[in-house]
């Protein structure tokens, strides 16, 4: 690959594929060469204009994969749904067009925990065709796993680790944030968890394996609870508005057991405004053994921007990676480029 003009597609032009979008286009050395999307409004239009970066050409977006990938791109930015089911088609199409592949599924940072033996399917066709695939994001793809090895790597013995993020969800679409459990009664929220059509955050039990992986642990159980946290008063998200007595967030627990013990325990507080409920916005990681290591980053990541920033400083490393089904951890830090971000500097 010719790293003076690296041509990427971005499929899926949601919160996160416009973030990257315009990430990469104030990117020297980079080029968005195809641009999928499903929906209706954006169809024909110059990507540069639907995504609010005002300055130069910029190629239009296509309903169609194949005619977004017309373009030969070295890297495909798949950022659709959270699934690994929901995208395997996606990538294998991307993989069979000779294309490297960065999804932001949560399931596809570490698929060997959904379904080890689709996994080891992937990982064989990605290999076949010589192109290597990367889930990542913020979280999972950085702070509860790739940041948790870094931190990791001083320690002389790791016996516990724990995370805490405070996160703000006011700037999610409206889909995640009914699939994170935004906007429900107590009731509702609640039924729905049980029967799973709210998930609260997905992604530990793919960070959980990624770090166990990497140190050496066997994961023998994964446990979950939720604590709703309701409005008192109307709360407006920037694609919904809660009333009181729905959802504006809540507190996710996910524990991952090693030997009858917990061994990765992580606390997720998500709110439509976290100050305002008392929750001071900050990521946190303890690891427990010798020495006792801790990091606190405060105000704590900004969802947003860590998705987009992981994603395309991710690109380099992809095409820099053996071919294969690979993970943050298999790879060396992602890297940012200079970028001039012109008008809009904020995602
Ligand atoms: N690993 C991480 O840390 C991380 C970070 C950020 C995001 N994510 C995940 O990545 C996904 C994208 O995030 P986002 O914030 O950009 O979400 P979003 O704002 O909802 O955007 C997703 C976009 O993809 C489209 N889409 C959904 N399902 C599709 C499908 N099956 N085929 C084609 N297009 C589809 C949506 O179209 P419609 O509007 O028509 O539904 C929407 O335009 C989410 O599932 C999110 O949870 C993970």
């Amino acid at each position: 690959v010719n790293r003076t003009d690296i041509a990427v597609t971005i499929v899926g032009l949601g919160r996160v594929g416009s973030d990257v979008a315009r990430l990469l286009m104030g990117r020297r050395g980079f080029k968005v060469v195809g641009v999928q999307s499903r929906n209706p409004n954006l169809i024909g239009r110059p990507l540069a204009e639907a995504v609010g970066f005002r300055k130069g050409k910029s190629v239009r977006i296509t309903r169609d994969l194949l005619t977004a990938l017309e373009s030969h791109p070295d890297v495909v930015v798949i950022a659709t749904t959270s699934f690994m089911a929901e995208v395997e088609t996606d990538i294998r199409t991307c993989i069979r067009h000779g294309c490297n592949v960065i999804c932001t599924a949560e399931e596809l940072a570490f698929p060997w925990a959904i379904d080890r033996a689709a996994a080891e399917r992937l990982d064989r066709f990605a290999r076949r065709h010589g192109v290597t695939v990367l889930g990542a994001g913020a979280n999972p793809g950085f702070i509860t796993d790739a940041l948790v090895l870094t931190l990791a790597g001083a320690a002389w013995n790791v016996e516990s680790i724990q995370t805490r993020r405070v996160v703000t969800l006011a700037r999610f679409s409206r889909t995640v944030l009914k699939r994170l459990g935004v906007g429900y009664t107590r009731r509702d929220f609640t039924t729905g968890i049980r029967q799973e059509r709210i998930f609260g955050h997905i992604g530990f039990p793919e960070s959980f394996g990624i770090v166990a992986k990497s140190l050496g642990k066997s994961i023998s159980q994964v446990r979950k609870s939720y604590e709703p946290l309701m409005a008192e008063e109307e709360m407006a998200a920037t694609n919904l508005t809660v009333r009181p007595g729905q959802t504006a967030g809540f507190i996710q627990r996910s524990e991952a057991i090693v030997k009858g013990k917990v061994w990765f325990a992580a606390e997720f507080v998500g709110h439509i405004n976290p100050p305002a409920a008392g929750y001071d916005l900050e990521d946190r990681i303890n690891i427990h053994g010798t020495p006792e290591l801790s990091i606190v980053v405060a105000p704590g990541f900004d969802p947003q921007f860590t998705s987009a920033g992981v994603v395309a400083n991710s690109i380099t490393r992809v095409l820099d990676a053996p071919p294969g089904l690979v993970t943050v951890a298999d790879l060396r830090p992602a890297t940012p480029l200079p970028t001039d971000l012109g008008p809009r500097t904020s995602p």
